[in-house]
């Protein structure tokens, strides 16, 4: 039987936790990312690959956890050509119902010079490593990184090692998005046919957009024999990101006639994910990003709308409801009830326990008295603040008063609960939210540079919510604090300080531990 004709069914192998999260900037706590980990398995993600667990004891932590409360997915850690490293890994993805170890090893000669390996090396190199990750689990991927770089001798005769050795799973990285379909196809082509034992592995294509060409590249793998993808949620992912998850799942459904391929992914569940990616990440999602963006479904023009109202199939090609966007609705008033607004959230994909109910409920009700109509936005940017500001906050925004308009000086004057006490502080800035994050530094000294800060409408409307996130660095910790009011200010200095509040959990974690208490 060969891979082609095996099944009709692609694998989908998440990587927004890995590959995504390497992308500067993008790092996501460890709360983060096991709800990033549970929606995916809940969406059908065949392969998470939860994290690189040698990068740090955070990663470990991170994959160890999702590797315990992941029901279906398989669990996958990422581990490079090195026997601890492979121990790491195993270590923490060990404690999935379905474990996966994959190591990699760069193959082409810019990625052989580093090691400085020769060719017979590096073979052999990959035989010890592959045979010590199958030793410790049944399901082994071995990845030949920068792939579509290395001369097609060596990469068949790597690749005929690494199944030699055990590996079940073959991937073919376009690590710097290099590759064009037509050879992204010859390559997966070429290894079916000449490598002995290739109809026994799953073939699988990990692409790069860096030429804007990863979801293109992905499919016309899988058109070759390449049974498996792997992708990110919003095409997260290092310098111009990995390929989109939603993108190559939307086109194997929308256009199955061309493309015969299953995926096991509920498609409805792509939105809620999209937005909870985007909003952890702190990476806002492009308005006219394919599939999940803003203005994926919108019409502005007179002839598309009057087309879309005689028939949606005019400029339609997949429904809004397909990816779980609800037609944008005005939800609710001061009026309505917990029961209704229960009855919501559940519609937005939001089962909430009684105890989150209530918080929501309460802030609901104060959105509802400040801004006349509350849309399905308002309430998903809700959930998303309330999550993000814990009762267990060490430092919290108690009060903030700004001046600002054109006659300076803009000035803040801001009290902060910080471990329990009151503090309160007055201070000048460029503007009110300049002033503010003055306020914040005075009140709670710190070295943390900002990186980014950015303020998003959630619907339209001077009376909007808006979302803003805020990103930190220190020491090389990037943390990403977010929050949403409708008052920009207040949003903005809730933000600085969820950002503050989650560096000190980093500090926290990364302080050196007695003996004892180290992973063994
Ligand atoms: O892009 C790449 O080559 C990778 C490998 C580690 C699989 O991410
Ligand atoms: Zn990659």
């Amino acid at each position: 039987m060969t891979n082609t004709s095996k099944q009709d069914r692609v694998l989908i192998f998440d990587t927004t936790l890995r590959d995504g999260e390497q992308s500067p900037g993008a790092t996501m706590s460890h709360p983060e990312k096991l709800e990033i980990a549970g929606l995916l398995d809940d969406m059908g993600v065949d392969i998470i690959e939860a994290g690189f667990p040698i990068a740090s004891d955070g990663d470990f932590e991170a994959v160890r956890e999702i590797a315990r409360q992941s029901n279906n997915s398989v669990i996958c850690g990422l581990s490079r050509a090195d026997l601890g490293d492979i121990d790491r890994c195993w270590d923490a993805v060990r404690h999935s119902r379905q474990p996966r170890i994959h190591t990699f090893i760069g193959t082409s000669p810019l990625h052989r010079a580093i090691p400085n390996l020769t060719m017979d090396e590096m073979a052999d190199l990959i035989h010890e490593t592959v045979t010590h990750a199958r030793n410790l689990c049944d399901n082994v991927q071995w990845s030949a990184m920068d792939a579509t770089r290395t001369e097609a001798d060596y990469l068949c005769r790597t690749v005929e090692i690494a199944i030699k050795a055990g590996a079940n799973t073959i991937n073919i990285p376009d690590t710097v998005g290099y590759t064009a379909p037509r050879e992204s196809a010859d390559i997966i082509r070429m290894l079916l046919e000449r490598v002995p034992g290739a109809d026994e592995v799953v073939f699988s294509t990990h692409c790069h957009n860096d030429l804007g060409m990863a979801t293109a590249n992905s499919l016309a793998a899988v058109d070759a024999g390449a049974r498996q993808i792997e992708c990110t949620i919003n095409g997260l992912g290092e310098r111009a990101g990995n390929t989109a998850l939603e993108e190559v799942v939307m086109a194997m459904r929308v256009r199955n006639d061309i493309m015969p391929y299953q995926t096991g992914i509920d498609t409805t569940k792509i939105m809620n994910l999209s937005r909870r990616v985007a909003t952890v990440s702190g990476f806002q999602v492009q308005f006219n990003k394919a599939v999940v963006g803003k203005n994926a479904f919108a019409h502005e023009s007179g002839i598309h709308q009057d087309g879309m109202l005689k028939n949606a199939q005019t400029f339609e090609i997949m429904l809004p409801e397909d990816v779980g966007l609800a037609e944008t609705s005005i939800v609710m008033g001061k009026h309505s009830g917990r029961a209704a607004l229960r009855s919501k959230l559940s519609d937005l994909g939001y089962e909430l326990a009684d105890n989150q109910l209530r918080d929501v409920f309460v802030r609901f009700k104060e959105l509802a008295d400040r801004k006349k109509e509350i849309y399905d936005e308002d309430l998903l940017a809700l959930v998303s603040d309330e999550g993000t500001q814990a009762a267990h906050d060490f430092i919290k925004v108690k009060n903030l008063q700004v001046v600002c308009g054109t006659e300076g000086p803009q000035s803040a004057d801001l009290t902060l609960t910080i471990d329990g006490k009151d503090h309160q502080v007055k201070t000048h800035g460029d503007g009110p939210v300049d002033a503010t994050f003055r306020a914040v530094k005075k009140l709670f000294p710190h070295e943390a540079k900002l990186h980014l800060y950015q303020v998003h409408a959630v619907t339209e409307g001077t009376d909007a919510q808006a979302t803003v996130s805020v990103r930190l660095e220190e020491n090389g910790k990037i943390v990403v604090g977010q929050s949403a009011d409708t008052d920009t200010v207040v949003a903005s200095a809730k933000a600085y300080v969820n950002a503050i509040n989650k560096l000190l959990v980093r500090r926290e974690k990364t302080a050196p531990q007695p003996a004892t208490q180290r992973q063994s």
